[in-house]
């Protein structure tokens, strides 16, 4: 495998998104060598989904625990000193200050990698004050992903929308993990800011998360290969 490509492994990360680690294992069997990297979320968490991670690490894949974690400082920091010792690569937690210090905490001396979740991108501003904030989208994302670097937490997971202005404004060190990617052509099925993999690398994302386009494609290793492609023809 040429560097090229290797680095552009790196960069796709596939959800997924599954009931049970059944159907999951047949996914990363058809998938093969072309995907190095999985994203396991809540579903397939309380579905036999962090054994199985152990499985896929053991395997030589990395894994991104999706469980975005939120609770009182001593529990998150706990919590995440038990997570660190399953060899994840990254773990998403709610990017509260408190949070994001316990998380800190809890994953120091370990390599597993902190993701803050913002403002869940189903939030709009009315979702914001019902729920008794006092900013818009917007401002909050702003105002969280400051807090996140202030934090030292090492990335953030973003809406492929957000990637330029937040490359932007935070600089090259911090992680930045895009999902509504959607390859040209596609179904953009739920999602509704979409941006293509070559446009979601160019605008600064480290890594793309992509579910349905392949994990519901006719041929997923096809559809992972031409996205791959995609990736690694808009790499620096
Ligand atoms: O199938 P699709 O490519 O839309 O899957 C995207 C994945 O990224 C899903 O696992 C979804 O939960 C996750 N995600 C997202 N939007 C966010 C955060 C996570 O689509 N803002």
């Amino acid at each position: 495998m040429s560097e090229a490509d290797s680095a552009a492994r790196g960069k796709l990360i596939v959800a997924l998104d599954f009931a049970s680690q059944r159907e999951a294992e047949a996914m990363v069997r058809s998938l093969g060598e072309s995907v190095s990297f999985y994203k396991i979320g809540m579903e397939l968490a309380y579905g036999g989904g962090l054994p199985f991670a152990q499985d896929l690490i053991k395997e030589g894949k990395q894994v991104f625990l999706d469980l975005k974690l939120h609770d009182i400082p001593n529990t998150v920091t706990r919590a995440c000193a038990r997570i660190a010792q399953l060899g994840a690569s990254f773990l998403t937690i709610h990017a509260y200050p408190q949070t994001m210090a316990a998380a800190k905490l809890g994953v120091a001396g370990s390599s597993l990698r902190l993701l803050g979740v913002t403002v869940m991108t189903s939030y709009d501003d009315q979702d914001l004050r019902d729920a008794g904030y006092a900013f818009g989208v917007k401002d909050l994302v702003a105002r969280r992903a400051a807090q996140a670097r202030q934090a030292g937490i090492h990335g953030l997971i973003l809406s492929a929308e957000e990637t330029g202005a937040m490359r932007a404004a935070l600089g090259p060190e911090m992680i930045l993990v895009t999902p509504g990617i959607r390859p040209t052509g596609a179904e953009a099925a739920d999602q509704k800011r979409t941006m293509t993999p070559a446009a979601a690398i160019a605008a600064g994302a480290n890594h793309l998360v992509v579910g349905r386009p392949i994990t519901e494609a006719q041929n997923p290793r096809a559809a992972a290969e031409a996205i791959l492609a995609e990736i690694a023809s808009a790499s620096p």
